[in-house]
């Protein structure tokens, strides 16, 4: 078994059987020729089925030890589709400190049309053996969450959700599979925003499903084909070449992430710093590059992102250019304030997503931002 390092640069197809090529073929094609009828090259309509991005989904299966992958035009799009393997009546747990956008989905939308959803502290067990009922069929757990860096033990929830015939989804896009492999642990499936550290460079959004359930697989694309939010050619390109560096980004990620959190733990101006590598737990192997932290002064917040040179006050994270969030307003402004408020995302709350960029730099532009 090669070591993740290698799979990264090799992908699942180091280079194209047809021509050479070690770049993965862009196949910028709607459509693909049949032999004649009854005949197929295995390719038909790329909503279904693309060469290119054939290719991305098996590399995330083989990053996440899985036999399958999918790939969406977005994070989104990736857990939407996972959704779709729930009915009316059907009820699943969820994390309550996620991503923003995942609880406009589940309770904007799909709540709408019947399949209900608990948000609980699944870092916290009691509470979520309180939120089982006898319709619950998955529990889908962001971990670190996103943004207060709760982590929630996999293989206990997976234990949980298994005894009762359900299934665990985690949202592995804070860690990657560089850094952490649910299903190892016991995930039926992971997802991902491809759009931050797969990808790597700010400049694609993507998603990405991986999974090693027969009995999911056929449900999961048939999903994806009907629904339509597949990957396209290029951007199936973008996050391929973004996965070839995923072990050194993730590195320099981790170490310029801990130099900052550590940092800020000194200033004056700061109240608490949220970190995963604080707290590592043995189900992962690093803490990337994402630090919250609360400001003592909630004044400050605006003026710090005013004043930030070097850190880009933009939504998202993973990307090689540090950015810098207000959660509040940004990534968790969908979320209801009592919601918001119990997860701890208030006006004092900055979320950090470390670079690649020097160190020293980063912090230099932190503290002439932080200063009166
Ligand atoms: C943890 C997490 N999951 C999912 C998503 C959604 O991904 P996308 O923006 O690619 O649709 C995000 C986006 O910020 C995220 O942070």
């Amino acid at each position: 078994m090669k070591k993740i390092d290698t799979i990264c640069v090799h992908t699942a197809r180091p280079f194209d059987p047809i021509t050479g090529a070690i770049s993965t073929p862009i196949y910028q094609s709607a459509t693909f020729r049949h032999p004649k009828l009854g005949e197929s090259t295995g390719f038909d309509y790329s909503r279904a089925i693309n060469p290119t991005r054939s290719v991305l989904e098996e590399t995330i299966a083989l990053l996440e030890g899985a036999k399958y992958g999918l790939a969406f035009a977005t994070g989104m799009g990736a857990i939407s589709c996972v959704v779709k393997l729930f009915d009316v009546g059907d009820h699943i747990i969820v994390s309550e400190d996620l991503y923003g956008g995942t609880y406009r989905l589940f309770d904007g939308y799909y709540a709408k049309y019947g399949v209900e959803f608990s948000f609980v502290d699944t870092s916290d067990p009691r509470k979520l053996d309180d939120a089982l009922k006898p319709n619950t069929k998955a529990l889908f757990i962001e971990t670190p969450s996103n943004p207060m860096m709760k982590i929630t033990d996999i293989a206990a929830c997976a234990k949980i959700i298994h005894d009762r015939g359900g299934i665990l989804i985690v949202d592995n896009t804070f860690l990657t599979p560089y850094f952490q492999n649910p299903i190892a642990l016991g995930a039926d499936i992971v997802v991902h925003s491809a759009s931050k550290y797969l990808s790597g460079h700010n400049d694609t959004v993507a998603g990405l499903i991986a999974h090693s359930r027969d009995d999911l697989d056929f449900a999961l694309r048939e999903a994806q084909k009907s629904e339509g939010a597949s990957l396209s050619a290029l951007d199936s390109w973008l996050v391929l070449r973004g996965i070839k560096t995923l072990a050194v980004r993730m590195e320099r990620h981790r170490s310029n992430g801990e130099a900052i959190a550590k940092w800020l733990q000194t200033r004056p101006e700061v109240e608490r710093v949220f970190y995963s590598g604080f707290t590592p737990h043995p189900q992962s192997r690093g803490s990337a590059g994402m630090v919250s932290f609360y400001l003592k002064d909630p004044a400050k917040a605006p003026k710090v992102l005013e004043r930030l040179k070097l850190i880009l006050f933009a939504e998202s994270l993973g990307g090689v250019e540090s950015l810098i969030t207000f959660p509040l307003v940004q990534t968790h402004g969908a979320i209801p304030e009592p919601m918001r408020l119990s997860a701890g995302v208030n006006d004092r709350l900055l979320r950090l997503s470390a670079g690649i960029e020097d160190k020293d730099d980063l912090i230099a532009d932190l503290a002439q931002a932080l200063e009166d």
